[in-house]
């Protein structure tokens, strides 16, 4: 009821205005005491990636892509946030307006290109959070850093953030950044997971703490594409593997006036596609390693729906600027 009447003032303003007010607003009641950081509720706890998670609902990246409201996020009792992706150096993003809202069909799109402060200063958030619970940091590579060089840049965040997250997820599959699906091709996946399993072997020598690695994928693959990077992730012995980014496809709103906007849509109209690709990494994987599925959930119904083709783990972006935060109450509900 409260957030229905906040949603009537966000969706006046510019999406992004939006959402830092929002975030802010959250951030400011759980700083002054008014509600609690760090509040996971205990709901289907489990064990994945050597890791105790208290409830499998977590928020998803690009929500805190500089890990600047994690004290207010952690405050919706969720078993788990991701932040970022933060790139090694800072930069813009897309020019704007690169957010739009189809409240229509519950749907965003976005192309905003990686905008973020950089890793040293996520870390210096990192730093001052008094969130404890399980942290996910999300890195990609500069949109300046030639395809070539593409491995170093992710090594290098790897080593920057390693040490202090619960687990990194390796992200491959922003629409909104030149090229960057290609490193889901079977090569230069091999050669990306190659040297990222060395630096975390490494790292692990180096800090005595071992820190999982997920690959988070695209719903915009075919079937023999997404069967590839399921035979490369067991290989590999990855630790767990994020489906799905946001979506070029745009079948699902076709008659939208928004429908030709460039960027990666997300939100209820990617449900299906993500449903789609977690069923058939089930499928390929056969429990190799977990599954964190994402898509659309904008509902208990759907978390459920996710849970069942094979999740281990959920996370939402979308359904959170439509619902608020009364939709992980909805879906730890619907999960209990
Ligand atoms: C505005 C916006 C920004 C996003 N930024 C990132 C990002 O920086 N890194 C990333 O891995 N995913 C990013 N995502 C994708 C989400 O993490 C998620 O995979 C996708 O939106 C599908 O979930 P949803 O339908 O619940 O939003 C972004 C999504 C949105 C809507």
């Amino acid at each position: 009821m409260l957030y229905s009447l906040a949603r009537n003032l966000l969706f006046q303003v510019d999406p992004e205005r939006a959402h830092a007010l929002s975030l802010q607003a959250l951030t400011q009641a759980a700083r002054c005491g008014l509600v609690q950081p760090g509040s996971a509720r205990t709901v289907q706890p489990r064990t994945l990636m050597g890791l105790q998670f208290p409830n499998p609902l977590g928020i998803a990246a690009g929500l805190d892509k500089n890990a600047e409201y994690l004290d207010g996020l952690g405050a919706l009792g969720v078993g788990f946030v991701e932040v970022g992706t933060v790139t090694p150096r800072p930069q813009p993003g897309n020019p704007k307006p690169r957010v739009f809202r189809l409240p229509e069909v519950e749907g965003l799109i976005n192309r905003l290109g990686f905008n973020n402060n950089g890793v040293d200063y996520l870390l210096q958030q990192v730093a001052r959070t008094r969130y404890h619970g399980i942290l996910g940091i999300n890195i990609g590579k500069n949109f300046d850093t030639p395809m070539e060089k593409a491995v170093e840049d992710y090594v290098f965040a790897l080593r920057r953030v390693a040490p202090h997250a619960h687990y990194v997820t390796v992200n491959i599959s922003s629409p909104n950044t030149a090229n960057l699906r290609q490193l889901q091709g079977n090569e230069e996946l091999d050669r990306l997971l190659g040297a990222l399993k060395s630096t975390q072997q490494s790292l692990a020598d180096d800090n005595g703490r071992y820190v999982p690695i997920a690959l988070k994928i695209a719903p915009d693959l075919m079937p023999e594409q997404v069967d590839a990077i399921a035979r490369l992730l067991v290989a590999h012995r990855m630790d767990a593997v994020i489906a799905t980014n946001t979506t070029v496809a745009r079948q699902s709103i076709a008659s939208h006036p928004l429908s030709r906007e460039t960027g990666g849509l997300s939100g209820a109209p990617l449900h299906e596609a993500s449903l789609h690709v977690v069923r058939q990494l089930a499928k390929a994987l056969d429990g190799a390693l977990p599954i964190i599925g994402v898509g659309g959930i904008t509902s208990g119904a759907r978390a459920k729906a996710m849970l069942d083709a094979g999740a281990s783990l959920i996370q939402v972006y979308t359904g959170l600027i439509y619902r608020g935060p009364g939709l992980i109450d909805e879906i730890l509900e619907a999960i209990a």
